[in-house]
């Protein structure tokens, strides 16, 4: 038993995605969690870039006395998981692995669409994992850079979201895949429409919920979960300006964030 928080972190406000399943699905659980907000997007930078940027995230959420790290952004995910689990003595999960199992147990047909952003479909992080633990499939990743903005304008339900999606999806449509990876943390907000141009026969994988599946395996596994049921408190931090994270970050979790401190991530 433990009740010190679980660290999460985010390119920006996306990561809020993940939060909200791990507060559905955790509820006692202390959550401290870092957006971002002033190098946000991660999805177009470099491995190096990202790498740098998710240690500092790491490193201030280390001094926040946190018992596990849950890397909420896709892009950080796919990029630096592996050398983050090598450089710090902390538990830290991703949300690849989970969606990626989760897209594995799914498909009937072993045709698999994963859509992310630039950076994560060009890792191949999921499309690896799929094809490794599931030989015989087909993987295809598109990248889909338009659907963070339109989120995050408020436009998810909007034709412009719409016609977006489906020019991106056409290709995943063409392929005939049965399973749908959202591997970014801004695709579950779009879910209807996605679904409404892939048809209900397409099964769409949300790696934020089977993160948070995984999360609650993690903490059991190591003896990490608090004793609370119910209750969990909730700290916010961001690195630039707190009034869109309140805003946008208020929508996607459908409660008022009160509070939100920023910090300068830069000299960590
Ligand atoms: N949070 C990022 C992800 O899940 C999307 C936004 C960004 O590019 O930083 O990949």
């Amino acid at each position: 038993m433990d009740n010190r928080p679980i660290g999460v972190f985010d390119s920006g406000i996306g990561g809020l995605t993940v939060l909200n399943e791990i507060m559905e699905l955790l509820p006692g659980e202390d959550v401290v969690y870092f957006g971002d907000t002033a190098r946000i997007p991660y999805g177009t930078r470099s491995k190096e870039t990202v790498i740098k940027y998710a240690f500092q995230c790491i490193r201030f959420l280390l001094k926040k006395d946190i018992k596990a790290i849950v890397v909420a952004c896709n892009t950080a995910s796919a990029l630096t998981l592996k050398e983050a689990q090598a450089n710090f003595q902390i538990p830290i999960i991703g949300v690849i692995e989970p969606g990626a199992d989760a897209a594995i147990s799914s498909t009937k047909n072993n045709k698999v669409g994963v859509i992310g952003t630039t950076g994560t479909v060009n890792s191949e992080a999921y499309q690896r994992r799929i094809r490794r633990l599931l030989p015989s499939s087909e993987v295809i990743g598109v990248s889909c850079p338009l659907f963070v903005p339109i989120v995050e304008e408020g436009w998810e339900d909007t034709d412009i979201a719409f016609l977006t999606a489906e020019k991106y999806l056409q290709e995943l449509k063409e392929h005939n895949i049965d399973t749908l990876v959202m591997g970014c943390t801004h695709y579950p907000i779009l879910r209807y429409t996605i679904g409404k141009v892939m048809g209900e026969s397409v099964n769409l994988i949300n790696p934020a919920f089977e993160t948070a599946k995984a999360t609650m395996v993690l903490l059991e596994e190591k003896g990490l979960k608090t004793d609370k049921i119910d209750g969990g408190k909730y700290e916010f931090y961001v690195s630039d300006d707190p009034e869109k994270f309140r805003r946008i970050g208020g929508n996607i979790l459908r409660k008022e964030i009160s509070t939100i401190e920023q910090v300068n991530i830069e000299q960590l």
